[in-house]
C-alpha cells in the first residue's frame, strides 16, 4: 500500500528517499525511544532521507554529514527551525541566531560556563543533590524522575538566576507543561507566563543586581555601551530555562536507568568515587551512548548535499544518539566502555553553537551520582514501571522511572 500524505512531499525529494518517520511517536512496546532511530540505521535506510511527517523534514544520519551541518551555518541555519513548523518562533539567544550576530550573547554566556566558573558551583550543587537524597534515600524507592531528575536541575536554574529555592514547584510546574503538554491553548498560556516571570526577574535584577547569571545579562551592554535589547534579554533568560532542564533530567534517567541494570557498573563507578578524572571518563561514555537532543537546522538556500538536492526553508533533524554510534568514528559503538579514551560524541553538539552548558550539565550528573552511590550504592528497576512513560522529540525521554533499594542495607 502506497501511503498518501497531505500535504505531499515536495517535488525537488525523489520517491527513493522518502521514509515514513515519526519521531515524536514511541510505538507501545518501546521502552527506550532511542530505538526507533537506531532501528533505521538497522534497516539500512538512506543516510539522507526525507519524512513527510511533521510538517516535513529531513534526516542526516551519518557523523560526518551532522558534524557539517552543526560547522557549516552558511548552508545550516538556527534561525526559526521549529519542527513542525511554528513562525513566528521567538528567536532565543544565542542558539536561534546563526554568526555573527550568534557570537554578542553567545560570548556574554561563554564565560559564566568555564570549566573553572562551573567548579565555583560545585559546593552548592553538591548541597542541593544532598538536601535532594536525604528526602528519600531511607525509603528504599522512588520516582527518579519526579524525586530527583525533574528537580535538581530545575534548582540549578532557580540558583543561576539568583532565585530563592522556595521558587522550585512554580518553576516545576512551568517546565512540565513546557515539556509535556499537548494542549496549543495550554502550551500558549504557558509560553505566555514563562515570559511574565522572566520579565518579572529581569526587571528586578536590573534594579537591583546580584552575583547571579541573570544580572550578568541584564547588565551587560553592547559595543556602543547600551544594554541589549530588552526582547533578546527575555529570549536568553528562555533558552537558559528550557535548555538545561529536560536535557539534564533525561541524561540523567537514562543514565540511572542504565545503572540500575548493570551491577558491573555500579561498581566501576563506586570504585572511582574518589577519582574525578576516571568517574567524568565513565560519565562522558555513557553521555555518548545515550544522547538525548535531536537538533533542528532551517536550509538557507537551494544547494545540493552528498547528492541531494535541498530547497530554501526545507527542515533537517540532526539525531545525536545516531551519530555517537556511528562504526566510521567509534570503535566497538554499541559496547559501552566506561574507559573509552577517545570519545568525540556529539551529545552537546559541535561547532559555533556547541552547548554552553555543557560543564556545568556533566559536574551536576557527577555531583548527584557520587552522593546516589554514597547513599545508594545497590538499587534495581522496580517492578511495576508506569505504563509507556517514553516520549520522542527535540529531546527524547521518560516521564517515570521507579528505582528500588534494600533501604536497610545500605
Ligand atoms: C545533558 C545535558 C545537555 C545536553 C545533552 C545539551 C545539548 C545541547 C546541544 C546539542 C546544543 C547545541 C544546539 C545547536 O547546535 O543547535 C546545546 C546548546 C546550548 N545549551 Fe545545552 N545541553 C545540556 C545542558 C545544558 C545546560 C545545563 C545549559 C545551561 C544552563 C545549557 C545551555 C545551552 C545553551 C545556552 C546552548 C546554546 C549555545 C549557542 O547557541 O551558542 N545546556 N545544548
Amino acid at each position: 500500500m502506497t501511503l498518501q500524505f497531505q500535504p505531499p512531499p515536495p517535488d525537488h525529494v525523489p520517491p527513493e528517499l522518502i521514509v515514513d518517520f515519526d519521531f515524536f511517536h514511541i510505538p507501545e512496546g518501546v521502552s527506550d525511544p532511542a530505538e526507533i532511530w537506531h532501528d533505521l540505521v538497522r534497516r539500512g535506510v538512506p543516510k539522507i532521507f526525507y519524512t513527510p511527517r511533521n510538517g516535513g523534514h529531513w534526516v542526516l544520519l551519518d557523523y560526518a554529514d551532522i558534524v557539517e551541518a552543526y560547522r557549516d551555518h552558511t548552508v545550516f541555519s538556527t534561525y526559526q527551525t521549529p519542527i513542525p513548523p511554528i513562525e513566528p518562533f521567538p528567536v532565543v539567544q544565542p542558539q536561534g541566531v546563526d554568526p555573527p550576530e550568534h557570537n554578542v550573547f553567545r560570548r556574554l554566556l561563554a564565560p559564566m560556563f568555564t570549566p573553572i566558573a562551573v567548579r565555583g558551583m560545585e559546593k552548592h550543587l553538591r548541597e542541593r543533590a544532598v538536601a535532594l537524597l536525604e528526602e528519600f534515600s531511607d525509603k528504599g524507592e522512588c520516582d527518579f524522575i519526579a524525586d530527583f531528575a525533574e528537580r535538581y536541575p530545575t534548582g540549578t536554574f532557580l540558583y543561576l538566576f539568583g532565585l530563592p529555592e522556595e521558587r522550585l514547584d512554580e518553576f516545576l510546574d512551568l517546565a512540565n507543561v513546557f515539556f509535556r503538554s499537548t494542549d496549543p491553548d495550554e502550551r500558549a498560556k504557558n509560553i505566555v507566563d514563562i515570559y511574565a516571570v522572566l520579565e518579572q526577574l529581569f526587571r528586578e535584577k536590573e534594579a537591583s543586581p546580584g552575583e547571579d547569571i541573570a544580572s550578568a545579562i541584564v547588565t551587560a551592554r553592547d559595543k556602543e555601551g547600551n544594554q541589549h535589547d530588552w526582547t533578546d534579554i527575555l529570549n536568553c533568560g528562555f533558552l537558559l530555562f528550557v535548555a538545561g532542564l529536560d536535557t539534564v533530567t533525561n541524561t540523567m534517567a537514562y543514565i540511572w536507568r542504565y545503572l540500575a541494570t548493570n551491577p558491573a557498573a555500579r561498581k566501576h563507578f563506586r570504585d572511582r568515587l574518589d577519582d574525578p578524572d576516571a568517574f567524568l571518563r565513565a560519565i562522558e561514555e555513557l553521555m555518548r551512548i545515550n544522547a538525548v537532543s535531536n537538533l533542528y537546522r532551517r536550509i538557507q538556500h537551494d544547494c545540493e548535499f552528498r547528492g541531494v538536492q535541498f530547497r530554501q526553508n526545507d527542515r533537517v533533524v540532526l539525531p545525536n544518539t545516531v551519530a555517537n554510534r556511528d562504526p566510521k568514528v567509534f570503535a566497538d559503538p554499541q559496547t559501552i566502555d566506561l574507559d573509552r579514551a577517545v570519545n568525540v560524541h556529539v551529545t552537546f553538539g559541535v561547532g559555533p553553537h556547541r552547548c554552553v552548558g555543557s560543564h556545568l550539565a556533566k559536574r551536576e550528573v557527577m555531583v548527584s551520582l557520587q552522593e546516589w552511590l554514597r547513599r545508594v550504592p545497590e538499587f534495581t528497576l522496580a517492578d511495576d514501571q508506569p505504563e509507556h512513560s517514553v516520549f520522542g522529540g527535540s529531546v527524547m525521554g521518560f516521564t517515570g522511572l521507579k528505582l528500588t533499594w534494600d533501604a536497610a542495607a545500605q
